[in-house]
């Protein structure tokens, strides 16, 4: 196979597009598959970037708005130039896609432009986006399926993009609207919600369960539902969307309560669903290729990423697992390591989860749930951020660092963060973790003073009883 690659890679996300480039530095001739035309995935182009971007400027705008004033900034007659903040956002995200191209050319992988589908193990056939244009065929020893995912449709309710939006219509709605409703109390709702909420939106978010944010650790759940109703957003839980009207002067929702009982009606100028997301395979042939599925459409793969064909492999959201950004990049390196000979792992249980939200949520390992449904005896320290000082001088006191610490040995077996720098502040639970450290272990590390992550040294010096400043 002297013209072969050695790996084409479908998919240019996040996990395809960072194990293109470890294939790369790996010296294996490679090939990077997408027909979105633009490099980086759900994550670059309408995920992670443009959403923080969104939250980061509506943050500055929010604060101006009611913060200022405490520290004795008066920002009178504060307008919202919303084309500019979109505008801003577009930038961060083409220039970023630009980098990945570049980091293509770098590394030596040929980015090629096109839907490819899998003919058999080893072919690959490219369909330019331009209608008319002639297929191609590519040999290849090895292909790695990351195509990701996409949004779940909601039973009863049409998404147009226009006034029912996914995450993708509502990171660029031209107006403020006046009425949000969001369906979903999960990560993009909750992310979203505060966006627009931000900016001067009413949002509603209907949720079927009876709590926001599943799966994170209920005190920081319930929390976070509290801190996010100040700030305005109301919350109608156990309650599920069963249609949706659209007429021009907005959305009629229908929604029961999931317990049974009487219909009711919400409008709304806005309908955001956000409801979870599917595994994307739409067009890639798995079934000729013979590559076998969960009966959700995950793409099933053995602890190498191989899937039941040999020589193809698969990573990211379309083999299922927390759908994220990072999570995605470390299974394409380890997939394309092992391909390359070397060997390699991911250890799921410190991936961290990050809300970013204000104030943020993050966590990694288990929560205190788990734990109890586990049988594992474990120690609780919490440390509240009205007690830290750098909180107190930034005056973002609102939450707490939970750590979760095994009874019997002080291993580190969760953290849950709510409050300001969450995302960042846990990262060094999870080198902990990496490590098998224990909560004693981030008690005795020098941290700098003043500083938030003193909130994360005091919460392990209470896991065993000694916190200082509380
Ligand atoms: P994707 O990023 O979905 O990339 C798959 C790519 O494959 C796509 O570009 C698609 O066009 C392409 N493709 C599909 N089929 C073919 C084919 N046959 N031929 C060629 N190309 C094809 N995660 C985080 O960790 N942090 C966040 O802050 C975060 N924020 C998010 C915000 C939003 C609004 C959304 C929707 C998601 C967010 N996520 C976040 C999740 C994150 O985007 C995904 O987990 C991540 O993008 C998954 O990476 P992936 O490489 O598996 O797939
Ligand atoms: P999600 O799974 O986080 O939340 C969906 C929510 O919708 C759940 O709370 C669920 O109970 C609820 N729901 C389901 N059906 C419903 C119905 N009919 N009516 C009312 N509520 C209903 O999914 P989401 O928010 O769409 O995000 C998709 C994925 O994207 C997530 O898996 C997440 O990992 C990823 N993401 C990650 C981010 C981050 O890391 N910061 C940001 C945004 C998305």
């Amino acid at each position: 196979m002297s013209d072969a690659y050695d790996l084409i890679v479908i998919g240019g996300g996040p996990g395809g597009y960072v194990a293109a480039i470890r294939a790369g530095q790996l010296g294996l001739k490679t090939a990077i598959v997408e027909k979105r035309g633009a490099l980086g995935g759900t994550c670059l182009n309408v995920g992670c970037i443009p959403s923080k971007a969104l939250l980061q400027s509506s943050h500055h705008y929010h604060m101006a708005a009611t913060e200022f004033e405490h520290h004795g900034i008066i920002a009178k007659g504060l307008s919202l130039d919303l084309k500019v903040m979109m505008g801003r956002k577009d930038k961060v995200v083409s220039d970023l896609t630009q980098g990945v191209e570049f980091l293509m050319k770098k590394n030596k992988v040929d980015y090629v432009i096109g839907e490819g589908t899998i003919k058999a193990a080893g072919e690959v056939v490219i369909t330019p986006p331009k209608k008319g244009a002639k297929k191609q065929t590519l040999k290849t020893d090895n292909i790695l399926i990351a195509t990701g995912s996409d949004v779940a449709p909601l039973p009863g309710v049409k998404i147009d993009e226009k006034q029912i939006v996914s995450s993708t219509g509502a990171l660029d709605l031209k107006t403020v609207p006046k009425t949000l409703c969001v369906v979903g109390a999960g990560v993009i709702g909750l992310e979203l919600g505060s966006v627009w909420r931000r900016l001067g939106a009413k949002v509603t978010v209907v949720e079927f369960l009876d709590h926001i944010l599943p799966g994170m650790d209920a005190e920081i759940s319930k929390q976070m539902q509290r801190t996010l109703k100040k700030q305005g957003i109301e919350f109608k839980l156990s309650t599920k969307v069963t249609g949706a009207k659209t007429a021009k002067a907005g959305v009629t929702l229908t929604t029961e309560p999931v317990a049974g009982g009487k219909k009711e009606t919400m409008k709304a100028e806005i309908v955001l669903a956000a409801i979870g997301r599917l595994p994307f395979t739409n067009g890639l042939g798995l079934d000729k290729a013979g590559v076998e599925m969960d009966d959700r459409g995950f793409v099933k793969v053995d602890e190498d990423f191989q899937t039941n064909v040999e020589g193809i492999f698969a990573i990211g959201d379309v083999i299922g697992g927390a759908m994220l950004a990072h999570k995605a990049e470390d299974e394409g390196v380890v997939c394309v390591e092992v391909m390359a000979g070397q060997s390699g792992h991911i250890d799921y249980d410190s991936i961290p989860g990050i809300v970013y939200t204000w104030p943020e949520v993050a966590s990694v390992g288990k929560t205190e749930e788990q734990l109890k449904d586990a049988g594992v005896k474990y120690n609780v320290g919490k440390f509240p951020f009205t007690a830290n000082s750098r909180a107190r001088c930034n005056a973002d006191t609102d939450g707490f660092v939970k750590i979760l610490a095994d009874a019997a040995t002080d291993a580190v077996l969760g953290c849950h963060i709510i409050g300001p720098e969450a995302g960042d502040l846990i990262q060094e639970v999870v080198v902990a973790m990496e490590l098998s450290g224990s909560a004693e272990d981030i008690a005795r590390i020098c941290h700098g003073h003043p500083g938030l992550s003193e909130a994360v040294k005091e919460a392990a010096l209470a896991a065993n009883g000694r916190a200082f400043h509380m």
